[in-house]
């Protein structure tokens, strides 16, 4: 039997030993704070991005960092997932790219508050969270490169490693998001006039298509489709 005093002790002892693994442990995970969030590179433009989404309410439909509304998809990784001109192009008019079917909000960004919006989505998804959330999985239906044609003096628009390769493949350059097809070879399938028809709007070659719409203009249609047209 312990006596009274004995256990007063082991409790001290017990008590004392807890609260200061508990001050020590959270004392080393502030001191880690900075380094993960990458306080340095918190700039004018990320905290003015950060106001514009909490003044326009995106986690009433989004999550970031894991916190928000289920409605829309995840915002943490975004930077990564799509690309920096995907996401400009999206928040321009997010109606235009998936017309009639989605309902993310057209908030007329003026093209500088555009800029602070990403500069606060890379910010964010620099972040070091140990791991959470996961790594988007971007290559899962990565096909074997079959195009003989690396020849690089076709002329390849700027736009397409920007934007195209956010989910199609060629010559093993890109992320295949599914169901965006591998486009090497695709000129053996399709030819130019397709091609123009395609991008100015799937959705109007192919009903109900996954691939957005792109407010592309008439001449990078043009060069796209010339490009696309020689991948043999
Ligand atoms: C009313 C709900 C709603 C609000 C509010 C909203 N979004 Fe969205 N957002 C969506 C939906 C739904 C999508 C999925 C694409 C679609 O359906 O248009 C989306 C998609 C996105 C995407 C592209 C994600 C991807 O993986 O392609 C970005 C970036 C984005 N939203 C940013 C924002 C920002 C920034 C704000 C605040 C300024 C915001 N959203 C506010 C509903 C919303
Ligand atoms: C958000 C992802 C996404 C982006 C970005 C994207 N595509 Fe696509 N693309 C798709 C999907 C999904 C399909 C399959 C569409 C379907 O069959 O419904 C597709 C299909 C295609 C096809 C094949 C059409 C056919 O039937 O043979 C071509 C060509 C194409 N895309 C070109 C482009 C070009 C050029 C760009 C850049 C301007 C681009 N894509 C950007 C998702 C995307």
């Amino acid at each position: 039997m312990l006596s009274k005093s004995d256990s007063l002790k082991i409790f001290t002892v017990v008590t004392v030993t807890a609260v200061i693994v508990f001050l020590f442990l959270s004392y080393d995970t502030l001191k880690k704070i900075p380094d993960q969030t990458n306080e340095q590179n918190i700039t004018e433009s990320v905290i003015r991005g950060k106001n514009i989404w909490e003044s326009n309410n995106c986690m009433g439909c989004h999550t970031i960092f894991g916190e928000g509304a289920y409605y829309a998809p995840e915002l943490t990784k975004v930077y990564v997932r799509r690309s920096e001109e995907f996401i400009k192009i999206f928040l321009k008019d997010p109606l235009a790219m998936y017309p009639g079917k989605r309902k993310m909000v057209k908030y007329d960004f003026s093209d500088g508050e555009i800029d602070d919006l990403i500069a606060f989505l890379k910010w964010c998804s620099e972040v070091d969270l140990n791991g959470f959330p996961a790594e988007p999985y971007l290559k899962k239906h990565i096909q074997p490169v079959v195009s003989g044609n690396l020849a690089s003096d076709i002329a390849k628009p700027v736009i397409f490693d920007k934007l195209c390769l956010t989910c199609h493949i060629l010559n093993g350059k890109g992320n295949r998001i599914e169901p965006a097809p591998n486009l090497d070879g695709i000129g053996n399938i399709r030819d130019k006039a397709f091609f123009e028809k395609w991008l100015r709007d799937p959705n109007a070659v192919k009903k109900g298509s996954l691939m957005p719409k792109f407010p592309l203009s008439e001449s990078t249609i043009l060069e796209l489709s010339e490009f696309l047209s020689k991948q043999k």
